[in-house]
């Protein structure tokens, strides 16, 4: 048997600088440094901002997941790093970081799709078989992906606007909820009536998988506005109920399009069945929920990775690199950084690019 593979993963492609030594499926180190501060006055990521930070966090990153994991570079099997998509000033600091290292080293470079490292995340923390089917929500990402294999992903449906998450962060700002929107729209929800305001559910009307999200926001600023008109002011309880009416669209819309999904990856007869998520929208109770339930109706296991690892960390990266260098991938000092890389190469191209960068 051959050893396991040990690479450095390195991430900087959105609004985290993080750095994670992996040993084939085991986590040695795993450091995440955000940037929610800095960012914070300009209700987005300031591109900017984001790479000049990178540059400031990402040496330290590395050397504090080193020292996490009890390994030098000496030690080290190779170099993964996020080449895309995202944001490019962010993706380059990470990029030449890692041309650095190698160079310095002479260990191997390999160059990662961020969108990868989320779908592979489910082999890392569960060893689970291909094919899969992975549902990637957060504050830039919506998409289905079927993964047959490191290097071989169908893109089923995704957002044709904004992202779950980014509806949610747009959703509190609107109801004068604190950032990140999706933690404090849900704890509103919690006490709010669902069917006080009613909210449309776009594109369930229409075949497929494709959702969109930015019609729901519109919605919400109307019946907003509606009460603000009516009685000056919102108080606790027409937050609650907004917030409860937004999460039950949002949530009906998911799920509706997992069901849909599921049914297309189905056909292709998966000896496991799974369905895994990824992205800090994942950590929604109501959402888990429905998966969860849509899932045990169906005969289909539901995986949801540790938070730690479905929201963007390096891990993921240093992984989907082992897989890539497993099977023979390298890449040299002619490694590019792509603000745009489909995963699925045959599918058309997402029209979305919200608060955070491209989405595939
Ligand atoms: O994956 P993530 O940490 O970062 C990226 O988007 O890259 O996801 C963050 C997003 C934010 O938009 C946040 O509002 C959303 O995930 N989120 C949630 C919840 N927790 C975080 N959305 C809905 N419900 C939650 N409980
Ligand atoms: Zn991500």
């Amino acid at each position: 048997m051959t050893a396991p593979l040990t690479l450095l993963g390195i991430e900087s492609s959105c609004d985290d600088t993080a750095a994670a030594v992996v040993r084939g499926t085991q986590v040695l180190a795993s450091v995440v440094a955000g940037q929610t501060d800095l960012h914070a006055a300009f209700g987005g990521v300031v591109p900017e901002i984001a790479a000049r930070a990178h540059v400031e966090k990402l040496d330290l990153c590395v050397e504090e997941a080193l020292a996490q994991s009890g390994l030098s570079l000496a030690d080290l099997d190779g170099i993964a790093v996020t080449a895309g998509p995202g944001l490019i000033g962010g993706v380059l600091s990470g990029v030449m970081c890692a041309k650095g290292l190698a160079a310095a080293t002479g260990l191997p470079l390999i160059g990662v799709n961020h969108l990868a490292g989320h779908a592979l995340t489910p082999r890392l923390t569960d060893q689970v078989a291909y094919p899969y089917l992975m549902l990637l929500v957060s504050g830039g990402h919506c998409q289905f992906l079927i993964v047959s294999g490191h290097d071989d992903f169908t893109r089923i449906g995704g957002t044709i606007d904004d992202a779950p998450g980014e509806a949610f962060d747009k959703s509190a700002r609107l109801l004068g909820l604190p950032q990140p929107g999706g933690p404090s729209v849900e704890a509103a929800a919690k006490t709010g009536d669902p069917k006080r305001f009613s909210f449309p559910r776009p594109l369930l009307n229409q075949p497929g998988c494709d959702m969109s999200f930015s019609g729901l926001k519109t919605a919400l600023l109307r019946a907003r506005d509606d009460v603000v008109a009516d009685k000056g002011g919102l108080t606790p309880a027409d937050q609650a109920d907004l917030s409860a009416g937004f999460q039950a669209a949002i949530t009906d819309v998911l799920i509706e399009k997992t069901r849909r999904a599921l049914a297309l990856y189905l056909e292709r007869a998966p000896a496991t069945p799974t369905l895994a998520v990824a992205g800090g929208v994942a950590a929604n109770g109501a959402i888990r929920d429905g998966l969860t339930g849509l899932c045990a109706a169906q005969g289909v296991a539901f995986l949801a990775p540790p938070l730690r690892l479905c929201t963007d960390n390096a891990a993921m990266i240093a992984y989907a690199g082992i897989e890539q260098m497993a099977a023979g991938a390298r890449d040299d000092m002619t490694l590019s950084a792509r603000p745009r890389w489909p995963l699925d190469k045959d599918a058309a191209p997402m029209l979305g690019s919200g608060k955070k960068g491209a989405k595939a």
